[in-house]
């Protein structure tokens, strides 16, 4: 009976990527900085003179609670006899509405710093009973939401019957100027005139221009690429809602998180204060644009005021005050935000210095203010402890606004003792709710998601870091957002930089284009991802060079990176990650033999393996020895006539794009000698294989003598092993076969056998019939 090789194999997956050079994006360059200069230019004077009203008037324009008129008088200007007048009517005090708008004749050019001054005067006679009259100053374009653009920063006050000129300089107008309001900065009726005089405008144009950062529009929306994955936002400051920001944000992203308008310090100075007016602007900003807001953040030990959880000794305030404290600001908090806010992090960096293993998450709380308050009352017999606010700030979240969802998150969730805590914490917080006779929903979690800030750099976390976190926060049943992403370049040895070599820029985008490949394969984890930066110039981490648009909101590389991660990488000559999940099998492998036949299958899997061109072939230190051959519908056979020399290699599956390799991935092979050995006078006889599995000696004549003309020789053949070939022939001339009643005598591993020309030999249960005929001595397995 014929048998078959049988072929071992061992699978151990090992990853090569390769890095071949290619072509890189074009980085955009900054522009030059300019010589200051402080040339003043005026560019419109207006002094409310009987000659200049007709054009004045068409410029000039009352809000809608405020009248304007052309004055005269003697000595009622600022040293002149004319003013423009405004008057307030109605009941309506609010500033915008009170303003008195200029639109200016010609919009001023961006790029330049404008000094406006302008003076301000407000007659007693027509404002009896008013107290002190805040603020005269400037709304630039209209820009009531931006810091910025509302000038002087601090505007003080005005005496009575006294010209006040207000005198500044704008920033640097990365707009062009198109009009000014002039205004009185409060609400109130009180500290509002009711009558007021406005003189001698003069709008002048300071030294030369600078290089103005424009938003390049043109440019693919990241929101648009990734629409059918996860939501893709930014930032927002209260200051920053100028036109070409909102241009820019509709363009880009489609959800914003306030980077500072929302948390407890820019909300609440005191107790019982609460100030929404900077989150409220950009609540308004985001639905007019169709923008989404996320809430960021309801408990934080930072950037929150002392009255939350401490007395004003700065000791921790009891458990029961804090409590109903953290209750207070939370649902006034959210109540607020309610339907405004799709998401909530409602409780931010809460873990702190731990190490794995962990076994209990709350011995790494971080011993916050709020945790330290909690802890004082808190009754340990009962199991409790200071970390309880967190379970309380979500309860209470739910409470105060049922439609959003709400999210834990936190930095350094790489660490693999913080990404357990983390898993571990929402696991112990959501199986509590299930128990809590305040849960009207079994079905919904109470912690819903899980927010990755993931401020990274070039030199790590690691991608596969990202990756671990993730999944760990997908077993733990929740939802992922990437909220506060920026990877800012650093190289090995820790070098930051502000300004980065294209190298360096490469490097940065490399990276990014890892996490958002990573981002990709888990979309349906990830409800959004957001940059915390809009360009570099305006990030936390300047330092670092961290987000995706330069100083002069050009877009980087990371940009690229971003939008087609994979593509990006296959640029660099890198493996994109559909291809470093290719995976290769040798089912069916045993090891191979030297010098006989083998037949390898080869099964290689990855996402779009369909896109490459993908080889196998058998290699050894990575030299191929064996023919290639083309992987079709992820399986190949290597066919190998004869195996090489005992020894390791491997099966290796090379996946290319045009003549670029983009993923190599091997599976060790061993090659064992072949012990079926025949030995004369202690040389081994070389043998073939033939087509039908004989083993083919051909041994020389001395050999040849030695073999059949034995009297003292002895011929070895070890049968040791359980490996069969058909049979064994020796290819003998046939002249030599004149006299072969000999017997030969095979020293096996089992003991000796001494065989005649025609014999049937057993050994061990192994018959072979061994044949001696013209020509050929033919060893036959039975
Ligand atoms: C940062 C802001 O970006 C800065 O403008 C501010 O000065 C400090 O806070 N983790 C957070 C964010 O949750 O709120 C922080 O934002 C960055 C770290």
């Amino acid at each position: 009976m014929n048998k078959k090789f049988s072929i071992k194999r061992r699978v151990s997956l090992l990853t090569a990527t390769i890095m071949i050079s290619g072509s890189l994006y074009t980085i955009s360059t900054i522009a030059p900085a300019y010589a200051a200069s402080t040339d003043v230019k005026t560019m419109y004077t207006y002094d409310f003179n009987p000659t200049d009203q007709a054009t004045e008037q068409s410029l000039f324009t009352s809000a809608s609670a405020s009248q304007v008129a052309w004055q005269r008088g003697s000595g009622i200007g600022a040293g002149d006899d004319y003013v423009l007048k405004g008057t307030h009517i109605g009941t309506d005090y609010t500033a915008a509405n009170n303003a008195i708008h200029l639109a200016l004749p010609q919009s001023l050019p961006a790029g330049y710093v404008y000094k406006i001054k302008v003076s301000f005067y407000v007659p007693s006679a027509d404002n009896q009973g008013k107290s002190t009259i805040t603020g005269p100053g400037v709304v630039l374009n209209g820009a009531y939401a931006v810091n910025q653009y509302k000038l002087p920063a601090n505007p003080g006050t005005i005496a009575m019957d006294t010209w006040k000129t207000v005198d500044i300089n704008t920033p640097v107008m990365t707009e062009n100027l198109t009009s000014v309001d002039f205004r009185f900065v409060t609400n109130n009726a009180a500290n509002h005139p009711d009558v007021w005089y406005i003189d001698h405008i003069e709008i002048s144009q300071i030294g030369d221009p600078q290089p103005v950062p424009t938003w390049n529009l043109n440019i693919p929306s990241l929101a648009d690429t990734y629409k059918s994955s996860f939501l893709f936002g930014n930032v927002i400051e209260p200051t920053q809602l100028d036109s070409k920001t909102t241009n820019m944000y509709k363009s880009y992203y489609n959800v914003t998180t306030p980077e500072n308008a929302m948390k407890p310090l820019s909300i609440s100075s005191a107790k019982g204060v609460y100030n929404y007016s900077g989150a409220d602007s950009i609540i308004a900003w985001a639905q007019e644009n169709g923008i989404q807001v996320h809430g960021h953040t309801l408990v934080w030990h930072d950037q929150s005021p002392n009255w939350l959880n401490k007395n004003t000794d700065g000791t921790p305030l009891t458990r029961s005050e804090a409590r109903q404290n953290l209750q207070d600001y939370i649902s006034n908090v959210a109540g607020h935000f309610k339907g405004k806010v799709i998401s909530w992090d409602v409780v931010n960096e809460a873990l702190d210095g731990g190490s794995l293993p962990i076994t209990d998450w709350k011995a790494v709380a971080r011993k916050s203010p709020w945790y330290m308050a909690y802890a004082n009352g808190a009754d340990t017999t009962k199991g409790e402890s200071g970390s309880d606010f967190i379970y309380d700030a979500f309860v209470f979240a739910r409470q105060a606004d049922p439609n959003a969802t709400l999210y834990y998150n936190d930095y350094n969730e790489t660490d693999a003792w913080k990404r357990e805590a983390m898993g571990q914490m929402v696991e112990d917080i959501n199986a509590k709710w299930l128990t809590d006779s305040r849960n009207t929903d079994p079905s919904r979690k109470l912690i819903e998601g899980v927010g990755m800030q993931s401020h990274y750099n070039t030199a790590g976390p690691d991608p596969s870091q990202v990756e671990a976190s993730i999944q760990r926060f997908i077993q733990a049943g929740v939802k992922i957002s990437v909220s506060e992403l920026d990877a800012g370049y650093r190289s090995n040895d820790g070098q930051a930089s502000t300004t980065l070599t294209q190298e360096q820029q490469v490097t940065q985008a490399n990276y990014y284009a890892h996490l958002f490949e990573i981002y990709k394969a888990y979309a349906d984890h990830i409800q959004r991802v957001t940059i915390w930066g809009k360009a570099d110039s305006q990030s936390w981490r300047n330092t670092s060079s961290p987000v995706l648009f330069d100083t002069m909101y050009a877009p980087k590389q990371d940009y690229y990176a971003v939008l087609d991660p994979s593509g990006y990488l296959v640029k660099q000559g890198l493996a994109p990650r559909s291809l470093y999940d290719l995976s290769v099998s040798t089912p069916d492998t045993n090891s191979l033999i030297a010098g006989l036949h083998a037949n390898i299958m080869v099964n290689a899997a990855a996402a779009d393996l369909g896109n490459y061109k993908v080889v196998a072939y058998l290699a050894k230190n990575g030299v191929k020895c064996s023919d290639e051959f083309q992987i079709v519908n992820g399986t190949a056979k290597i066919s190998i006539p004869h195996a090489p020399a005992a020894g390791q290699y491997s099966v290796v599956v090379d996946a290319f794009k045009g003549s670029t390799l983009h993923a190599s991935q091997a599976v060790p092979l061993t090659i064992i000698d072949n012990n079926f050995k025949v030995a004369v006078n202690g040389t081994n006889l070389n043998y073939t294989l033939d087509d039908i599995g004989n083993a083919v000696f051909t041994p020389n004549a001395k050999q040849l003598d030695a073999l059949l003309n034995i009297d003292s020789q002895t011929v070895s053949i070890d049968l040791s092993d359980d490996r069969n070939v058909t049979g064994i022939k020796f290819i003998v001339p046939a002249e030599r076969f004149k006299n072969v009643d000999k017997t030969l005598e095979f020293a096996t591993a089992d003991g000796t056998s001494k065989i005649k020309t025609k014999a049937i030999w057993n050994n061990s249960g192994k018959i072979r019939l061994i044949t001696i005929s013209a020509g050929e001595v033919i060893i036959t397995n039975m």
